[in-house]
């Protein structure tokens, strides 16, 4: 049986957004260092899962084994840009067992109907990382019920999370990195 350990990653304003109204990432929210860090989870990971609004905005220039999320598409399917999945169609397990039979680590870097997806089906990480000093007015939300819950944080610890370490990764412009563990 292949094993898979599922993490989530998501940079996030004071306010819990992940984008602005528009549904873009806004360039406040963006951090070099960052980025850095999150390529690196990326270069680790043996897939990435994405929505259909991350993979059309982000074309994988990498070449990574790339999974994206669309009720568009007939359960399970290979095509020439990517694995496609609808996870009304097929369970994970089964997606996973097609796509990354070897087992490892899966990244998931959202956005917020992915990211609501896998809080259910349970992350066994996530690297929420803040940049304090922006407010988005009106902006996509990380989780639809982070506001209902509080914050993010307290939404990763309603369902079993507890913060395992932090560091800043950027001081200078106030990015700092938490990852909550099972
Ligand atoms: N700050 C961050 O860390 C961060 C992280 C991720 C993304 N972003 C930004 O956020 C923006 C995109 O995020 P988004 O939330 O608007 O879009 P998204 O999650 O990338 O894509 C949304 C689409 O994914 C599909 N989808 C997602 N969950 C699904 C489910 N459970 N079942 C079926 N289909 C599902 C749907 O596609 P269909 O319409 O085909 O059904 C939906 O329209 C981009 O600008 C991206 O750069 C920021």
């Amino acid at each position: 049986m292949p094993r898979y350990e599922i993490h989530g990653h998501a940079i996030i304003s004071d306010n819990d957004c992940i984008a602005g109204p528009d549904g873009r990432m806004p360039d406040s929210l963006r951090n070099e260092t960052d980025w850095n860090y999150f390529q690196l989870e990326l270069d680790r990971a043996v897939l990435t899962v994405l929505g259909r609004g991350g993979h059309e905005a982000h074309p994988n220039s990498r070449g990574r084994r790339r999974l994206v999320v669309s009720s568009r598409v007939d359960g399970i399917e290979h095509r020439p840009d990517a694995w496609w999945w609808n996870p009304g169609q097929a369970s994970l397990g089964e997606v996973l067992r097609i796509v990354a039979p070897e087992g490892g680590l899966i990244a998931v870097p959202g956005g917020r109907r992915v990211n609501d997806l896998f809080l259910s089906l349970g992350f066994d990480a996530f690297h929420l990382v803040r940049k304090r000093g922006v407010v988005i007015p009106k902006g996509v939300p990380v989780f639809t019920r982070v506001w209902v819950a509080g914050s993010a944080e307290r939404l990763l610890a309603s369902h079993g999370l507890h913060p395992a370490t932090s560091r800043d990764l950027d001081p200078a412009a106030r990015v700092s990195l938490t990852i909550w563990t099972r």
